[in-house]
């Protein structure tokens, strides 16, 4: 029997209509779009403004986006695997609320909390559980809304972070497509680089933490950027290297979309030329655990059956990770 490999056969997304520009934010903190585009390469970002939303009112379209494709019955769904660190509610699992939204009644579901690199983390884990040959459509979702948790006067963290979801549905393959190799790493020391600092069970909200705007997220940006440039760009050459492959080999970066440095670093290490990177980030900013499936959703129609991709993020917690996957159908 041929080995069986897990393989991304269809892709959805979401972004909310309402753009925040870098002119709108021009009169919310002191900044200015010269400043925001030569350092980030960010011109826009989308917000979802309508209240009483959340991170499962974006996954949900992302998906049915993939019913529609694969002309699929949400029933069908065994597994939902949602990354966010933006979830609907503390508990239950964001997922459970995506799958009684779309009616995947014989789906279990769980969140995922890696930051940036949830995606690619629920990527891997989900793909085990296709290549134990124990289940055979499972949809992977990295969705945040950053507006809930950033805060409108801080200007270094709040223009580059927006809102956005983009889901993938996995599948067994006997063709050898799919998943080939992944490099994931977590170092819990970057933490205090990168966190939310309330409202989890060491200081629970309280008046004081919200006066204190404890329940934003609190980065230092350079320290996270010089992580963040080493990490990805390290474990994507390592990813090559371990598989014998060069950036001529390779179709597509798909990186996370943090900062337009990061990405040009990473890229220049892998030796790949700029037309072979995935850049969204001037039109969504960092959707955190959206970066990577609304580069694929954006690029679908421009890829290839055997294109080799290396998906590659960094993010809070630390984490970081690579993946390299064999693309399985022609756009
Ligand atoms: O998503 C996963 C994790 N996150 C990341 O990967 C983000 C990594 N970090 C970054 O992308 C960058 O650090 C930022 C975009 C957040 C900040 O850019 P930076 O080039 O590291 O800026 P900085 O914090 O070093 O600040 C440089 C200067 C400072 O002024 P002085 O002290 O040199 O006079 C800041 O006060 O730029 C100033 N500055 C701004 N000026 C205009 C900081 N933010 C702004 C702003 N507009 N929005």
């Amino acid at each position: 029997m041929s080995k069986i490999t897990a393989a991304i056969t269809a892709v959805g997304g979401y972004v909310p209509e309402t753009k925040l520009t870098n002119f709108d934010l021009e009169k919310m903190v002191d900044t200015n779009d010269e400043w925001i585009r030569t350092r980030t390469g960010i011109e826009e970002r989308r917000i979802l403004r309508e209240p009483g939303k959340g991170s499962s009112d974006m996954a949900v379209p992302a998906i049915q986006e993939i019913l529609r494709k694969k002309n699929m019955d949400a029933s069908e769904i065994e597994c939902i695997i949602c990354a966010t660190v933006t979830p609907d509610m503390v508990f239950p699992a964001t997922a459970n609320i995506i799958a009684d939204k779309i009616g995947a009644v014989n789906a279990f579901g769980y969140d995922m909390s890696a930051a940036c690199s949830g995606f690619l983390f629920a990527l891997t884990t989900g793909a085990t559980y296709i290549e134990s040959g124990r289940f055979k459509k499972v949809i992977v979702v990295g969705v945040d809304k950053m507006s809930a948790i950033i805060d409108y006067t801080d200007r270094t963290t709040c223009i580059i972070f927006g809102d956005g979801a983009g889901a993938v549905l996995l599948e067994p393959n006997t063709e050898g497509l799919g998943i080939q190799d992944s490099i994931l790493r977590s170092d819990g020391s970057g933490a205090k680089y990168l966190h939310l600092k309330a409202g989890g069970s060491v200081k629970p909200a309280s008046v004081e933490t919200v006066l204190a705007k404890e329940h934003y997220a609190y980065q230092e940006g350079q320290a996270v950027f010089k992580f963040a440039v080493k990490g990805m760009a390290d474990v994507s050459a390592e990813l090559l290297e371990r598989n014998h492959l060069t950036g001529d080999d390779i179709a597509w970066l798909v990186p996370h979309q943090a900062n337009l440095r990061i990405i040009d670093a990473t890229a220049n290490r892998m030796g790949l030329p700029k037309e072979k990177v995935m850049i969204n980030i001037q039109r969504y900013g960092n959707t955190t655990a959206g970066t990577l499936p609304l580069c694929l959703w954006d690029w679908e129609k421009q890829l290839k059956k055997g294109d080799n991709l290396v998906l590659a993020a960094f993010g809070g917690g630390f984490t970081w990770g690579a993946t390299l996957l064999k693309w399985a159908y022609d756009g």
